[in-house]
């Protein structure tokens, strides 16, 4: 379930809307103040805020503004009173992806929300036989409550197949959540997993239910589990033996039922043996281990993957596009060492820019700007900084480690920086 940030100041109508998120199908947080909202929250956590347009101290379209401001791209739906037509514009203008006009039925929010959110219905791609097998595999293991371990190269589509066995389990209708033990630090993990209450800690000014517990009766993929504290290993390996958790704070340990999937882009084995992750956790963990093959191991998938990232983009810009032979010859034998994540992003590029509705090859000066450094003259240090390391995760297909070589730095700058940048949470 996507999570949904509602902005509103007056209760009735957050009430509402909330109720209305969640026939959705959509996970709903309600807050009354754009304020708290920019304070209190990551914004990147949600796929799509819904806010108010009249609200006091900040109105929804500088709240629009100050999202924006920080870099955050993430859809937002303004609500305008009825017949204010002019703030619909200004919030369109400021780049908001749509507005209603109350009073509006459910029907038209949910058409509003399909439209800027489409279901991820049909969302696999699996052409190569090996491909193929893997999922008739996992389809296989979904229903059990089988822990699962994702390994593969990033941007093979380790998300993907999580999302895929949770769909095809008893499960389907519990939530899935997912999160990444390498984005956040230590301290922070602990009580995204596990919640808190209030008073907890300085700071935990309200008590917050865990991941742990939102995926109850549904799956909670641990993303990165090879960079979770060593620390805090225990803490879940604990959780998934006596199917209980411990809030920080609490009395009372509470009862969990949640299905784990974890990935990992490293050699956990490797990581055992050089004493960073626990050894009994890793046997919990690697009770059925899957392997995605890289891009590289399978080039039969490249072309359907291309048609279907090309479909979905056509459908969005309203307009159809073809592959050319010569196109199609360069999408086979380039390499692909980002993965699908890498071919996703260069069909996305190649459409924004596309002249023609027959797609092609790009030309070079296109495809050399990751590799030249000296077209970086003017502009302040930071920002060519921050080109130099965008470029450079771009042309390894966002792999933080390779990246991280290439430059010099090690992965925890990269991922500050990319914190600094408000990319974080960037998952192209
Ligand atoms: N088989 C597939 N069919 C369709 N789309 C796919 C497939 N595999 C991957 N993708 C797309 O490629 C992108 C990367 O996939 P995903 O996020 O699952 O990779 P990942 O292995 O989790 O990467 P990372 O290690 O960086 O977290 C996503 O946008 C996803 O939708
Ligand atoms: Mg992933």
């Amino acid at each position: 379930m996507k999570p949904v940030l509602i902005v509103d100041d007056e209760n009735h109508m957050a009430e509402a809307l909330s109720e209305a998120v969640k026939r959705c199908g959509l996970l709903p947080t309600v807050m009354n103040s754009p304020i708290d909202a920019l304070l209190k929250l990551n914004l990147l956590d949600y796929s799509l805020i819904l806010t108010d347009m009249k609200m006091p101290k900040m109105d929804g379209l500088e709240f629009l503004k100050e999202i924006r401001k920080r870099g955050l791209f993430v859809p937002v739906i303004v609500i305008t009173g009825y017949g204010t037509v002019e703030n619909a514009v200004d919030a369109m203008k400021l780049g908001a992806a749509d507005y209603l006009m109350k009073p509006f039925s459910f029907d038209a929010l949910k058409t509003v929300i399909g439209r800027i959110m489409p279901s991820e219905e049909t969302d696999l791609v699996a052409a190569a036989p090996v491909m193929k097998k893997l999922v008739a595999m996992v389809k296989e293991v979904a229903p059990s409550d089988i822990t699962v371990l994702l390994t593969g190269e990033s941007g093979t589509g380790k998300e993907v197949i999580a999302k895929y066995i949770h769909k095809h389990s008893m499960r389907s209708s519990g939530a899935f959540i997912a999160i990444n033990c390498a984005a956040i630090s230590e301290s922070l993990l602990e009580s995204e997993l596990f919640g808190h209450e209030k008073g907890a800690f300085t700071g935990a000014s309200e008590r917050r239910i865990g991941k742990f517990e939102l995926a109850n009766k549904g799956t909670l993929l641990l993303d990165e589990i090879s960079e979770m504290a060593f620390q805090l290993q225990a803490k879940l390996l604990r959780a998934i033996q006596e199917r209980e958790i411990d809030r920080i704070g609490g009395k009372a340990p509470v009862a969990v039922d949640t299905r784990i999937i974890a990935t990992t882009n490293k050699d956990l084995l490797q990581e055992v043996k050089a004493g960073k992750f626990r050894e009994d956790l890793f046997y919990r963990l690697n009770v059925f281990p899957v392997r995605i093959p890289t891009l590289r191991e399978r080039k039969e998938d490249i072309i359907p993957l291309a048609e279907f990232f090309i479909s979905k983009l056509a459908s969005k810009m309203g307009r159809g596009y073809s592959i050319s032979p010569e196109f199609r010859d360069y999408l086979t034998q380039r390499l692909w060492n980002g993965n699908v994540r890498e071919l996703e992003n260069f069909i996305y590029r190649t459409v924004v820019i596309a002249k023609t509705d027959a797609l092609m090859p790009p030309d070079d000066v296109f495809e050399q700007k990751s590799e030249d450094a000296k077209e970086l003259s003017g502009g302040t240090v930071k920002d060519m900084e921050r080109e130099l390391i965008l470029n450079t995760l771009e042309g390894t297909g966002w792999n933080k480690t390779k990246a991280a070589e290439k430059l010099g730095l090690s992965v925890r700058t990269i991922r500050n920086k990319l914190k600094d940048y408000n990319l974080d949470k960037k998952d192209v």
